[in-house]
């Protein structure tokens, strides 16, 4: 049997510390779903397609990587893609409160799904995708916080 999680966020945009992420979770799992959640509420940077096609031209040459967009809870996209676990990242101790409570309600409700938290390494940590949309509305380039190869002038 595959052994399928999921990876759900934002990714407004996907960033280096996503990635290295993804690079940890692989090694534990057999397909990685990084689900991008629409919130119909809220406009961001990019698209919600436009971050799809990000992460799928950075893995384009990754069978074990997909990336979907989904509506609503994210326990629901994770029993409909058959995960047995949702992947987090924390960087921090204010990461950690926000995904505890998060994971205590994922649990409640759905829990067959274990959710795992990884921590993202210390080279990358400082990397969140509000800073990336911060720097690149003063004009600057972002390319440092973004993975190798991926340029978001390409995805604006
Ligand atoms: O990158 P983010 O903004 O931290 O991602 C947050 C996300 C999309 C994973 C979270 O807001 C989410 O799961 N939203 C869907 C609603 C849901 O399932 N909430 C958790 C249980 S109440």
């Amino acid at each position: 049997m595959q052994r399928i999680a999921i990876f759900p966020g934002s990714f407004d945009p996907f960033t280096r510390g996503h990635e290295a992420l993804v690079g940890q979770a692989l090694r534990l799992f057999d397909r990685v779903i990084i689900g991008i959640g629409n919130n119909l509420e809220k406009s961001g940077l990019l698209t919600v397609e436009n971050r799809r096609r990000l992460i799928a031209d950075l893995y384009a040459d990754e069978p074990r990587i997909e990336a979907r967009i989904y509506t609503g809870l994210t326990g629901d996209f994770a029993r409909q893609a058959g995960a047995c676990a949702i992947l987090r990242g924390v960087r921090n101790t204010t990461d950690f409160e926000y995904e505890r409570t998060m994971e205590a309600a994922n649990h409640r409700i759905y829990p067959d799904i274990t959710t795992v938290m990884l921590f993202t390494p210390s080279e990358v940590a400082d990397i969140a995708s509000s800073t990336v949309r911060e720097v690149l509305a003063f004009g600057r380039t972002v390319d440092e916080f973004m993975p190798r190869g991926i340029h978001i002038e390409d995805y604006l």
